[in-house]
């Protein structure tokens, strides 16, 4: 099946960072999938900037050795590759300070573009960059601004960046990423949710005894030591990804998909969520640390190791949410991710409630509970996890099968990457798949007390050993409740 595209205008796009990992690894291949796919007008231009000195000729060959790196060879047709990178150029610029040479960059703008501003840098330069945008007077109607999370480190630091951002840029023209919406097991929750009758009439207490979110990757600190150093698992994954999801799965349904639509029922659900109070922290959350171990068969260090000095900073988190309304009632939600874990998977997990009574024989606990399985990444799909009659004569012997979708067995397609589908969101206008400023804030709001009661009650950091599920204190904090992770994925 060939995948349906929807043409954009032409636009110039001025990446920040242009030589940092983001934009190596995940923008230019995003926009060379975007350009190969004829999305991407050809007459469009990537404007790279950052404080390296090159020129565009340097550019274009770190950009092609990234193409190299980060594209299947087969995609990568020489000709193909040679009109994109001629779509590249690039301006020396250090945008942090308003003499930093700016003019080499609004020497290649034009003002009649849609013009897109993507801030692949630290959070704390967002503000500087933007006033300096403003002051430069960068910024026309037809500009949007894009931001990577984490926004701010803390609430107030996040709504400082928001107010400065928000001198420059309207909210409508602010698009704040999170990169786990644009990806399409993602966005497809909202089809299962509100594109099929039977499931949204299941969805509620009555039906449902819990809801488990695991996204646990393989991967350690890849290098990112300066930002994940502070950042930690609760800033950079839960306070975002995985209340993102909680979101999809906990919303009602909005009442149409337009972007604000959308946002205010995610919203909604972030200010549900039920505050966790300073003494409860202990017993709601698992903070872990990777220590040294196996991964894939082959031993890695700890996360200290990695870093290269004493830290405190976790590399996983557990904890238990509460969704305060009358569909949610009752119903935990169990959060969890991690680095160094055994496997990357990410999955959802609906639990059903058990049947009341058994007219077979054995206990009503022999037959197990119905059960959803939304595989986010990777072999995307779904199952649904049912009790079935073993084949045979004699007897009535049950057992628990699947009914399975494979999206890609399905659909037979390239899932394209996240950020494909994003950066051209941003250029069409279309933020119903980025968080608004509301959201962003409301999240911290519900991660803030976790982090000072972490920080003021010394909670303590509980070690892992690197290619384990986690502390053991993780499986403990659900099986408390008489609940246990989903393990399939544990065993692959
Ligand atoms: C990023 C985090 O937002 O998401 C990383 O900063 C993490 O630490 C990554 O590795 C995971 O994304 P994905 O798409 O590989 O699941």
């Amino acid at each position: 099946m060939a995948a349906k595209i929807i043409p954009v205008a032409t636009f110039d796009c001025v990446v920040f960072g242009a030589t940092g990992d983001l934009t190596l690894r995940k923008l230019l291949p995003a926009l060379y999938w975007r350009f190969r796919d004829g999305q991407m007008p050809e007459d469009s231009r990537i404007i790279g900037a950052a404080r390296s000195q090159l020129d565009d000729d340097g550019f274009r060959e770190r950009a092609a050795a990234a193409l190299k790196e980060h594209v299947d060879p087969a995609s990568l047709e020489a000709a193909m590759v040679q009109r994109f990178l001629a779509r590249l150029s690039y301006a020396q610029l250090d945008a942090v300070r308003a003499d930093g040479g700016w003019e080499a960059l609004s020497g290649r703008l034009d003002p009649a573009r849609i013009r897109v501003f993507y801030l692949a840098v630290a959070p704390r330069l967002y503000g500087p960059i933007c006033r300096n945008i403003g002051a430069h007077d960068l910024a026309t109607p037809l500009s949007r601004v894009v931001l990577e999370k984490p926004i701010g480190h803390d609430l107030e630091s996040a709504r400082a960046i928001n107010d400065e951002v928000g001198q420059v840029f309207t909210e409508s023209q602010t698009f704040r990423i999170d990169h786990y919406l644009g990806k399409e097991t993602v966005q497809n929750l909202l089809a299962l949710r509100f594109a099929n009758s039977i499931f949204e009439r299941l969805w509620n207490s009555d039906v449902i005894d819990h809801v488990q979110i695991t996204v646990a990757e393989t991967v350690g600190l890849e290098g990112r030591g300066d930002y994940y150093g502070h950042a930690g698992a609760l800033r950079d994954m839960v306070q975002n990804h995985l209340l993102q999801l909680l979101c999809l799965m906990a919303m009602e349904a909005p009442v149409s998909l337009e972007a604000d639509r959308v946002r205010d029922e995610k919203l909604k659900v972030l200010r549900a969520l039920r505050p966790m109070e300073p003494h409860e922290v202990a017993g709601l959350t698992v903070r872990g640390q990777y220590g040294p171990g196996a991964v894939d068969g082959k031993p890695v260090p700890g996360f200290l190791a990695d870093l290269g000095e004493p830290s405190g900073t976790e590399t996983f988190v557990a904890l238990k949410a509460e969704v305060r309304s009358w569909r949610w009632a009752n119903v935990p939600f169990y959060l969890r991710t991690g680095k160094r874990l055994p496997q990357k998977v990410s999955e959802i997990v609906v639990q059903f409630r058990a049947l009341p009574f058994s007219v077979f024989p054995g206990a009503v606990s022999e037959l197990a509970a119905n059960r959803l399985v939304i595989r986010l990444q990777p072999e995307e799909g779904m199952r649904l996890e049912m009790m079935t009659k073993e084949p045979g004569p004699g007897g009535l012997r049950l057992t628990p099968t699947g009914l399975d979708i494979s999206f890609e067995k399905t659909f037979g397609v390239r899932y394209p990457d996240a950020y494909e589908r994003l950066l051209m969101d941003t250029v069409r206008g279309n933020a119903t798949l980025f968080m608004r400023r509301d959201e962003v804030e409301a999240a911290w709001t519900w991660v803030e007390p976790i982090l000072e009661a972490w920080e003021s009650r010394s909670e303590p950091l509980r070690p892992y050993p690197a290619g384990s599920w986690g502390p053991t204190a993780a499986i403990a904090l659900i099986e408390r409740d008489g609940r246990t992770w989903h393990e399939e994925a544990a065993r692959g």
